[in-house]
């Protein structure tokens, strides 16, 4: 029973549902687990019930096989996403693709091709994995997590040469995306002088990285459990140091060690930079796989993001460790991102438009992607980027598995050209 090909059929129409599922009735190997009528149920489903093989209609009501496609490749990583659709949708198909199927069907298809390619995915399927969730609090972790979580985190800064534009917010929404989305995540609030993550997230606690750095030498998952905040997303958030003159306790050095260490207890860790360039800020531009650097329309923003791409060519970083992101994005300035993308000769990974929504949900002390202002353009674009950022990563992962990448089915060989 347990080595059958788990398989959950998506389509918003019972009959081809009922259709699939004889197809698929007499297969030995292949057991039909569940079925779903839209995108949304189909990622409550997945990550329910935790299929080898979802069978995905990509163009439903709620539209929403690609954002489906997407968010199941990240969050339940075992599953392998086929896409059902008609000659007329390639477009689709491609961005399907690109979100992590493995494998598309024209209809109406054959039941020996339905068989197939979901006997063809689930055999060449990549060995790479992400860290399946976990809602346990980190003192729980057993050996086995212990030993999966040795696999490195990812560490993500947010950073802006200038105050004042949105890096707090950044910083906390794809941090509680992320966590939302299933992944172990540390927010730190880097920002040490006068940090804004405990008020914008609404957290009060007392302990805060001081206490960790303190208490170097004891660093554990206990300690760490005992320290950070809890946020109800399940995200965990180390706070600033209660008073700004207890910055000046942070070395440098224990922020490279300290970060050392977190990166074998968390998938994600991100930290909210200050904008001031101080050893202790650049150890955690250094120690960053990415750092989201934060953009307006105007000028000055320009000219300071520029000399930051200087110091960061100074800094020996590598090229794909920035990620420019435009906040306040609007159609209405005179300088338009593709100013900003001539000027700096660097692609704009998002734009974020200017909303007041931003503005109630700090005042509330609620992220936006998690709020009644979810479905605003703004919380839209942040659970966009957070997906980019998921797959970016997943992608990084895969590539230690070149040979297994290698077997990946025709399309998504055709697609890394
Ligand atoms: N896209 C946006 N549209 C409208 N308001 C925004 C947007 N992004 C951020 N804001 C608001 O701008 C203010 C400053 O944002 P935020 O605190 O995130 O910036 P910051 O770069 O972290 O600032 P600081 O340098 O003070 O740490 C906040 O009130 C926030 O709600
Ligand atoms: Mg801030």
């Amino acid at each position: 029973m347990s080595d059958k090909i788990n398989v959950l059929i998506v389509d918003d129409i019972p009959e081809t549902r009922e259709n699939v599922r004889k197809l698929l009735q007499f297969e030995p190997d292949v057991k039909v687990i569940g079925h779903a009528g839209s995108g949304e149920e189909a990622i409550r489903m997945a990550k329910e019930l935790r299929p080898h093989v979802v069978l995905m209609d990509i163009n439903m009501p709620d539209a929403d096989g690609i954002m489906a496609s997407q968010t199941i490749t990240t969050t339940v990583p075992e599953a392998q996403v086929i896409i059902m659709s008609v000659q007329s949708e390639a477009d689709y198909i491609r961005r399907a693709m690109l979100a992590g199927a493995r494998d598309f069907l024209m209809k109406p298809f054959s039941g020996d091709e339905l068989i197939e390619a979901v006997r063809n995915v689930h055999e060449t399927r990549p060995t790479y994995r992400m860290p399946p969730p976990t809602a346990s609090p980190i003192s729980e972790l057993t050996a086995a997590h212990r030993k999966k979580a040795v696999r490195e985190g990812n560490v993500i800064a947010v950073f802006s040469p200038k105050g004042g534009i949105g890096c707090t917010t950044v910083a906390i929404n794809v941090a509680v995306a992320l966590s939302e989305n299933g992944h172990k995540t540390l927010l730190i609030d880097g920002s040490l002088q006068f940090g804004d993550v405990g008020v914008m997230l609404n957290i009060k606690a007392l302990s805060s990285v001081i206490d960790v750095i303190e208490r170097m030498s004891e660093l554990d998952h206990d300690l760490i459990g005992s320290v950070v905040a809890r946020h109800e997303s399940g995200l965990s958030v180390l706070l600033a140091p209660p008073r700004p003159e207890m910055a000046e306790l942070v070395k440098h050095d224990e922020i490279r060690a300290l970060m050392k260490s977190l990166r074998e207890m968390f998938d994600f860790i991100i930290i909210d930079t200050s904008s001031s360039l101080n050893d202790v800020n650049l150890a955690m531009l250094d120690v960053a796989d990415r750092i989201i650097l934060i953009a307006r329309q105007d000028l000055t923003s320009l000219k300071n993001v520029s000399r930051f791409f200087d110091l960061s060519e100074d800094l020996e970083y590598e090229r794909d460790k920035v990620m420019l992101v435009v906040n306040h994005g609007s159609n209405k300035l005179s300088i338009t991102v593709k100013d900003i993308v001539d000027t700096l000769k660097w692609p704009v990974t998002a734009v974020l438009p200017e909303d007041e929504a931003a503005y109630s949900a700090a005042d509330q002390g609620r992220p936006l992607v998690s709020s009644t202002l979810k479905r605003r353009p703004i919380s839209k674009a942040l659970d966009q980027l957070t997906i980019q950022l998921q797959n970016e990563f997943a992608r990084k992962g895969m590539v230690v598995e070149e040979e297994e990448v290698s077997r990946l089915g025709r399309l998504a060989r055709l697609f890394r050209r």
